[in-house]
């Protein structure tokens, strides 16, 4: 009984481990599926163009978010609809990996 709780608990373990081995973004890959993107949002991430947004330096986390957000819905937008809805949860990690890594424009224009 014991044992078997053990080997029970080395299994979830396991699982959560492959699982966090595959949620992890590859930059290299996402620099590759970053073609697609790079028409608006700058070759390197950095838009010349104020209705696209910079994507580099952005937080991982916010990239992902708002990519899966377009997917299902929760955010609308009539170009980014589109653009998510033929990404995988894989293109979209690897793509936040790529952006994150870049070097972003730290401006915060806080008042005075
Ligand atoms: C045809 C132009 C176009 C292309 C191509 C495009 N985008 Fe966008 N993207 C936009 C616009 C416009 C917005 C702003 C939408 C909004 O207001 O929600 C945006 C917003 C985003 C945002 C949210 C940014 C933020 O600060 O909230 C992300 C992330 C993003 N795009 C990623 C991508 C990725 C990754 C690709 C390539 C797979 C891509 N986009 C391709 C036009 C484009």
């Amino acid at each position: 009984m014991k044992l078997s709780k053990i080997m029970l608990l080395a299994v979830a373990l396991m699982v959560l481990i492959s699982a966090q081995a595959t949620a992890a973004g590859d930059a290299a890959a996402g620099e590759a599926k970053s073609q697609a993107c790079a028409g608006c949002h700058g070759a390197a991430g950095v838009s010349a163009m104020t209705s696209f947004p910079i994507l580099a330096g952005q937080f991982e986390d916010y990239l992902f978010n708002a990519l899966s957000q377009y997917k299902s819905g929760g955010r609308k937008n009539a170009i980014m609809t589109g653009i998510a809805a033929g990404l995988s949860k894989q293109d979209m990690r690897d793509l936040a990996a790529y952006y994150t890594a870049l070097e972003g424009v730290y401006s915060l224009n806080l008042p005075e």
